[in-house]
């Protein structure tokens, strides 16, 4: 999501004449885009902060959720930041520009009732695979997550809207498009006719788009994997055989104390049922170790969910406490080592799984989409329909859709041979 506001930011300022600096050169203005979901993450900016200033003195503007989280901190503790702008006002940024180049700094932490969306220039120039927000927010609360405080409640974009920048990307050359949302599948609106649909709506409608070739999303919460979505896994075919579906722990237990409101074996239905429909469809979740109060029993449980499954990818982190959230005041907190060590233990594997779910697709022919230029001359690299990173050789370019056979599997990326353009 960050990296699609990222974009639209740019396009922004853009329209104001405003350009990127060529690599390696003093940009005039840095915008940090910011994440405040874990605290490492939080840390980096004030560093981040510290070095830009050291040289040339830009204009430094601090966006995103940390933004929202500790505008006026950020104030006090950074007077080399001019403008602090929230995720939810960042169309607000050339005004705010003018202001700083006055000499005057502002905040904008605002969650208007307008929506930022009506307020940006269209989509231009895009890539092959592109992004697009189609809500944001979450109702959620789990107790360890900052995002309902710094991103606001769950809001859905219209429908209508949707449909026209999903055009205007293909337009500007996307083949792909993710649907992001911090709660994707909790989308609904109202379609052409007046209907209230869902995610699986949306997709089904956006799937007519002739130039759209490949629609995914991201992330989903097992307890809105409706019916709807599911068979929509087996009847549409533009919609990626792969399910990011977060499940954070494999014990009962942990699950009820993060407020996440599934078992491990509601989650595992919905798995089933998405495997029924789709027998090929790749699992990626996120794991987040050490919740305060996790015993090397339940921990165990986890690895033990791991290996049941056989997830394709994974994310995985230790728990962060988050000012704020219920679970930074639980009893309990998990020793940093304890934590260093169940990280490690769950990443080996999460390795051994990708690896496992890599090798089995070796001998598949699939089709690749080729993003970007790969390490050596003449080498290419692309996602297959299951997310998998394929590098490869042949006369190609960027955007080409192209048919691979998939033929030596590593834990992050597999080597391919190309069939035909
Ligand atoms: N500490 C560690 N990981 C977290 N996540 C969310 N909040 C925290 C936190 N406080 C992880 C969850 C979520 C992903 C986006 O980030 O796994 O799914
Ligand atoms: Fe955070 Fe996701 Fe839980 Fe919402 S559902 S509170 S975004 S972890």
């Amino acid at each position: 999501m960050n990296v699609y506001d990222g974009e639209r930011m740019a396009e922004l300022l853009a329209a104001q004449g405003i350009t990127p600096a060529p690599e390696g050169e003093d940009a005039d203005l840095v915008v940090l885009n910011t994440c405040h979901i874990r605290e490492k993450a939080v840390d980096r900016i004030y560093s981040d902060i510290g070095r830009l200033s050291k040289n040339k003195s830009p204009l430094i503007a601090v966006a995103g959720c940390v933004a929202q989280a500790e505008g006026e901190e950020i104030m006090r503790r950074a007077p080399e930041v001019s403008m602090v702008v929230g995720p939810q006002a960042y169309h607000r940024l050339p005004a705010m520009i003018e202001e700083a180049v006055a000499g005057r700094r502002s905040v904008d932490t605002d969650m208007p009732a307008e929506t930022k969306f009506d307020k940006l220039p269209a989509r231009r120039k895009v890539g092959p695979s592109a992004f697009l927000t189609v809500q944001e927010g979450c109702d959620k609360f789990c107790t360890y997550c900052v995002v309902p405080y710094t991103r606001g409640a769950e809001v859905s974009r219209p429908y209508a809207d949707l449909l026209a920048e999903a055009q205007r990307l293909t337009d500007a050359g996307a083949m792909e498009i993710t649907l992001v949302g911090q709660n994707v599948n909790a989308w609904t609106g109202e379609d052409a006719k007046g209907r209230s649909v869902g995610l699986d709506g949306l997709i089904r409608d956006l799937a007519e788009i002739p130039a759209l070739k490949r629609i995914r999303y991201t992330t989903s919460h097992p307890n809105d994997m409706t019916e709807g979505l599911i068979a929509a896994h087996g009847e549409i075919e533009k919609l990626m055989p792969f399910l990011h579906l977060p499940v954070q722990s494999g014990s009962d237990r942990v699950l009820k104390a993060m407020n996440r409101s599934h078992s491990v074996e509601s989650y595992l239905k919905v798995l089933d049922r998405a495997r029924t429909v789709r027998s090929d469809i790749a699992l990626s979740g996120d794991f987040i170790v050490g919740f305060p109060g996790e015993s090397d029993a339940e921990f165990e449980e986890t690895l033990s969910l791991v290996a049941h499954v056989g997830y394709a990818q994974c994310f995985s982190f230790k728990y962060s406490p988050r000012p704020g959230t219920p679970a930074a005041t639980m009893d309990d907190q998990i020793a940093p080592e304890v934590m260093d060590e169940r990280l490690q233990r769950l990443q080996a594997a999460l390795q051994v799984s990708s690896l496992a779910f890599n090798q089995a697709s070796v001998g598949r022919k699939c089709q690749v989409l080729i993003d970007r230029t790969g390490r050596h001359e003449g080498q290419w690299l692309g996602k297959s329909p299951w997310l998998q990173s394929v590098y490869f050789e042949g006369d190609v370019k960027i955007g080409d859709l192209v048919e691979v056979e998939l033929v030596e599997a590593g834990p992050n990326s597999l080597r391919g041979r190309l069939l035909a353009v």
